[in-house]
């Protein structure tokens, strides 16, 4: 299709294509243009390469309705008999309530990609929807809207909005709290409309990750599957809705305050991103698409450095507040003689910070308690051959800090309210004893800056855990609400330092895992997915961020014995194997570790460093497991030649054995060998009840297909413990009956 364009203003219909059919990597979108409203007709599986005369394909008109069929446009309009959310809502002063958007201009572009330009000259409002299917297949969108009027357009919401197929009737999103982030609940589609509003001002521990529509009972490996995910840190909205003619939708949009975003004449907005995918293969198929695309990226770890994903060491856990260099310098002999590869030193370096009460703001080194400042620590820590990382918190400030006593006007807040005009305003209620620092503030963004850029430029610092451990509440610049300036400054931040410092890595952390989206993931390189390291959680929390977010950005760490979170105590083994499917580290004391735990700690930080480009690249398997005490997921590599798999026992079973145990994802016709990599039977671990079954000793060799239709005989495990599976492919016959 050739681009189109046409002089805005008037919208004219000729010669605008009559279709739009974008499909690419078993995903299409088809939108009809006939009718001079862009309208959506699918979106889903791919309809192959002939259309039938869509002309004779129109909706009925029902009883008691408008007296045309209603379009569910790209941006659904009620002024189109819309009944549902609509797409964009938005006024004048209390003029202009209504747009009736007209198709002024489709182009398609590079690749497989759009821009759709509609426009109300009545209302003065532009709207440009870019759309783009990426290899892999996962959709993005979003939309730019354009103010023509000579006065101001008080935006409330703009929506990219998309359909969802007829067989769609269950809904799965994420949910969670503070060390229980990421967690799944399931419910029926009804006519109506599920919503899940993110109000924290950052993305939130509750927020839905991923929100799909599917099959009944759709699975991991099974059943179609409609998700989206917004890419934006602030407040956010995410929904499915089924109106009253049958019709479902999939959506999401930035969740805007009272005021927060007027348009002064000329100026636009523009949406974040919205993610979605396809796939008739369950959830599984889904992550292929959000994997292929983050893997796709020039800046992507790993693709950017060109180096493995460094095995890490983070002090919180084994120092807090407690810095002491001696320590500290321990740590970094005990953590590189274990082949730690970066070591990080968390909160309680800077001015003032000897605990949470104070120092945020204050973003130099602490005389007192670092009197030949960091180099010392630093110089050990390169002298290994480590990488060194450091915590900051930019966009907070403590009351108790130098910086919020000389700038009290930094500190973000709801500003003079009724007192009128140079009032002191009222700060919000404290979180962790601190406050938001006003980035949309011009010199308060360029102290933070200046400090960033100043301290990376002062030391051989190659990562930043750059933590936000409080929600914005109340958030306001000059009296205005500004959780999405406040955003999009933080974006900024980041952008700019990682421009002046392009080798440094960043990893965003958020009391754990309240920043996981896609916005903040353009410009970090990994997630900390809960401040919880207990194996356990862990379990369910990495698996389900790993839904949209790869194993090589979703920060995971062996902590000790005894999860300082959760006071549940788990083996090595357990721990081990749980973190080695993310971006593996070490939260932990390891100075005390005695000879035989030292030595394994080693051992598995090697099996890590020796299976990590498959982890790091291959595609996640996540089993439909019938028993729920049993977790099985494993990383397949793209050519079907390699791959590790997890048997992980998250309770004890009803089943006196677990039975075989299917293995899918793997070439049908191709052999393999099957080998226990860890623990090994005779470690010491507690990890088997009774007598396993004869392969585990020995291996075997055995089909793809064998795997994954009958599967392997698995031991009876104790509960929270697991094992890690090694599969290789082999030439020749799988043995008798192969
Ligand atoms: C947050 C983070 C932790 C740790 C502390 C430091 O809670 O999630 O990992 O960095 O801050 O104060």
């Amino acid at each position: 299709m050739n681009p189109t364009t046409v002089p805005g203003g008037t919208p004219v219909l000729e010669p605008l294509p009559r279709l739009l059919y974008l499909r690419h990597s078993g995903t299409a979108l088809l939108i009809d243009c006939s009718t001079g409203e862009p309208a959506v007709l699918h979106f889903g599986a791919d309809l192959g390469p002939d259309l039938p005369d869509l002309s004779l394909l129109g909706d009925p008109v029902p009883p008691s309705s408008l007296d045309i069929p209603v379009t569910q446009g790209l941006i659904p309009q009620s002024s189109s008999g819309w009944r549902g959310r609509p797409g964009l809502r938005g006024h004048r002063n209390g003029r202009s309530f209504s747009a009736r958007l007209r198709l002024v201009s489709v182009t398609e572009g590079e690749g497989c990609s759009a821009v759709i330009t509609q426009s109300d000259p009545d209302a003065g409002l532009t709207l440009s929807t870019e759309i783009i299917i990426n290899d892999g297949g996962l959709l993005q969108l979003r939309h730019r809207l354009q103010n023509d009027g000579p006065d101001g357009y008080s935006l409330e919401e703009l929506a990219a909005v998309l359909p969802v197929g007829r067989a769609a009737g269950e809904i799965l999103d994420l949910t969670g709290r503070w060390c229980r982030e990421a967690h799944p609940q399931r419910l029926p589609m009804r006519q109506g409309t599920w919503v899940r509003s993110g109000r924290h001002g950052r993305t939130g521990h509750d927020s839905s990750l991923l929100l799909a529509a599917g099959t009944p009972g759709f699975g991991n490996r099974h059943g179609q599957v409609w998700a989206v995910h917004l890419g934006w840190s602030g407040n956010h909205e995410s929904f499915v809705e089924t109106i009253g003619d049958g019709r479902s939708v999939i959506g999401a949009s930035e969740l805007l305050g009272s005021g927060e975003v007027t348009l002064a004449a000329g100026t636009g907005y523009q949406t974040p991103w919205l993610f979605a995918a396809y796939s008739d293969a369950g959830l599984d198929g889904i992550s292929d698409s959000f994997y292929a695309w983050f893997r796709a990226r020039a800046h992507h770890p790993g693709t950017r450095s060109g180096k493995p994903r460094p095995v890490v060491l983070n002090v919180w856990e084994a120092v807090y507040f407690d810095h002491r260099l001696p320590t500290l310098l321990e740590l970094a002999d005990s953590a590189a003689a274990l082949g730690v590869e970066r070591y990080v030193l968390d909160d309680g370096w800077f001015r003032g910070r000897r605990d949470d009460h104070a120092g945020l703001g204050d973003w130099y080194v602490d005389e007192q308690l670092w009197p030949d400042g960091l180099h010392p620590l630093i110089d050990a820590v390169t002298a290994h051959g480590m990488e060194f990382g450091l915590w900051v918190e930019p966009e907070m400030v403590n009351e108790d800090s130098d910086l919020a006593r000389a700038h009290p006007d930094w500190i973000s807040g709801p500003g003079p309210l009724r007192q009128g005009p140079g009032a002191p305003g009222r700060l919000p209620e404290q979180w962790r004893h601190q406050q938001v620092l006003d980035l949309v503030n011009p010199e308060a963004w360029q102290y933070i800056f200046d400090r960033l850029d100043s301290l990376l430029s002062e030391h051989r610092i190659s990562y930043l855990k750059w933590d936000q451990n409080r929600d914005l509440v109340e958030m306001g610049h000059e009296g205005s609400p500004s959780v999405h300036a406040q955003t999009l400054a933080a974006y900024r931040l980041l952008d700019e330092l990682r421009k002046a410092h392009p080798g440094v890595e960043i990893e965003s952390c958020s009391s754990g895992g309240a920043r996981v989206d896609l916005g903040i993931l353009e410009r970090t390189d990994r997630v900390w997915a809960s401040d919880c390291n207990d194996a356990l959680e862990r379990q369910t929390i990495q698996r389900w961020t790993g839904v949209v977010v790869p194993p090589e950005l979703v920060g995971a760490h062996i902590g000790p014995g005894t999860s300082h979170t959760t006071a549940r105590t788990h083996e090595l083994s357990f721990r081990a194997i749980t973190a080695m499917f993310g971006h593996f580290g070490l939260e932990w004391d390891v100075r005390q570790l005695g000879g035989a735990e030292r030595d394994e700690l080693a051992a598995v930080i090697a099996l890590y460093k020796e299976h990590r480009s498959l982890l790091h690249s291959g595609r996640m398997v996540r089993a439909d497991e019938r028993d729920p005490s049993l977790m099985l997921h494993g990383v397949v590599s793209h050519d079907g030649s390699e791959a590790l798999f997890a048997l992980v026992s998250v309770a004890t079973s009803f089943s006196e054995v677990p039975g075989h145990v299917p293995l899918p994802g793997l070439l049908p016709d191709q052999n393999y060998r099957v080998e226990l990599a860890y623990p090994a039977p005779d470690s010491g671990h507690a990890f088997i009840q009774t007598r396993p079954p004869a392969w585990l000793a020995a291996g075997i060799e055995v089909s793809g297909r064998f795997l994954a239709g009958s599967g392997l005989p698995m031991p009876v495990l104790n509960p929270e413990h697991g094992l890690l599976l090694s599969v290789r492919a082999v030439p020749g016959p799988a043995g008798k009956g192969s």
